[in-house]
């Protein structure tokens, strides 16, 4: 049975499930389920867990998707992703003081976290030979109880990993590595958005900003002075950035494209706020490195589906941007599911980078 990536989101479950096929991959089967209609933030754990429990049986159920083990993994405010410098040393030398040598930059315990890092390179510093490193921590509770969780519906867990490394594992498997490319990966889902930077395969920069879609639902639940779900419905139908193009063509018919524009504009603010962190891990990146600039952004998460929003960031950063094809150039080993995937496809790519992390 192939091994199963399971992304649990604060919104929605996905899980994935691919094959290899002659060197190539092929997507076995893929689904998204929603954890619930009202926001999850701030619900009563035990209640949450009850919820993502559910929506973890549903995507398997409705999806057909069966197996014993699997990948998941963890992000936003549980995971410390921090870029270090340090005398220089031997990826094994590192491997053994870690703990010591990353205990200042993390701001929990770190007896009690889960540690990962990555060798970026190499720098001269004020004639220092020195190691640029991105460590990465997870609190050892937060790693259990999602192990429970998965473990009482009967799968082992294989690997535990981060959003954005996911992310990254996926953009790779499916497009490849550029050594010419710096991409900026950016996984728009309800409570965070990852952002990943990639230069030639290397993760150069990483961490989760806490804005998504969630907090463009209040905005229009706010301005329309509904409810959460509604706002949630509305967003889905006819929520979007409005172009200038269609901002002129709109305002022939006024009623219900007052509605649109009122939509727009309570989004336009939140939008804006994720763009400048953006710039600003843009800048940090570009401050950092040998002076290679992004070439282009890859979308993905629920909340690229907003409609324009692709067109919207483009413009606002003047740089190409594209959505994660995450199904792209892999078989279907069944072919009733294109519609399916064309439709869910934003969803899947941290999914599908850990359903790549194959037990070994
Ligand atoms: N058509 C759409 N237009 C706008 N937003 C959408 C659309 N479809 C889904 N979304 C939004 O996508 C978000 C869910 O995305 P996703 O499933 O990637 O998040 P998540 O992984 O559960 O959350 P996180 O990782 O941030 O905890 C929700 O905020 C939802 O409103
Ligand atoms: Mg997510």
């Amino acid at each position: 049975m192939p091994h199963i990536g399971l992304d649990i989101g604060s919104y929605s479950v996905k899980a994935c499930q691919m094959k290899e096929k002659g060197g190539k991959y092929a997507v076995v089967n893929f689904g998204v389920a929603d954890i619930s209609e009202e926001l999850t933030d701030g619900m009563d754990p035990a209640q949450k867990d009850i919820l993502v429990f559910d929506a973890i049986k549903r995507v398997f159920a409705d999806n057909n998707i069966k197996g014993t083990s699997l990948s998941l993994s963890v992000s936003g405010d549980q995971v410390i992703v921090r870029y270090i410098k340090l005398p220089f040393m031997t990826r094994e030398e590192l491997k053994s003081t870690i703990r010591i040598d990353g205990e200042q930059y993390i701001p929990f315990n770190i007896n009690e976290c889960v540690l990962d890092f990555s060798m970026l390179g190499e720098i001269v510093e004020e004639g220092q030979k020195k190691i640029e490193v991105l460590l990465v921590a997870v609190k050892e509770e937060v790693v259990n109880h999602y192990i429970a969780l998965v473990k009482s519906l009967g799968f082992d867990i294989t690997a535990i990993d981060v959003d954005c490394f996911a992310l990254q594992n996926a953009y790779e498997a499916v497009y490849g590595v550029n050594p010419e490319e710096v991409v900026a990966l950016l996984n728009i889902g309800a409570k965070y958005s990852n952002i990943n930077i990639i230069e030639g395969g290397v993760t150069m920069y990483s961490r989760d900003i806490p804005i998504g879609g969630s907090l463009l639902t209040k905005d229009i639940a706010r301005e329309l002075a509904c409810t959460f779900p509604e706002a949630e419905k509305i967003k889905k139908e006819i929520g979007g950035i409005i172009i200038e193009s269609e901002e002129t063509k709109l305002t022939r018919i006024p009623s219900k494209d007052d509605k649109k524009i009122r939509i727009y504009g309570a989004m336009v603010p939140t939008i804006n706020k994720l763009i400048t962190e953006v710039r600003r891990a843009f800048d940090f990146y570009e401050s950092s490195s040998k002076k290679k600039s992004i070439t282009k952004i890859v979308l993905s998460g629920g909340s690229a589906k907003l409609k324009n929003i692709d067109k919207f960031i483009s413009e606002r950063m003047k740089l190409t941007v594209e959505l994660f094809d995450a199904f792209k150039e892999v078989e279907r080993e069944d072919p009733r599911i294109e519609s399916k995937l064309q439709e869910t496809r934003l969803y899947a790519p941290v999914s599908l980078g850990l359903s790549l992390r194959r037990p070994k």
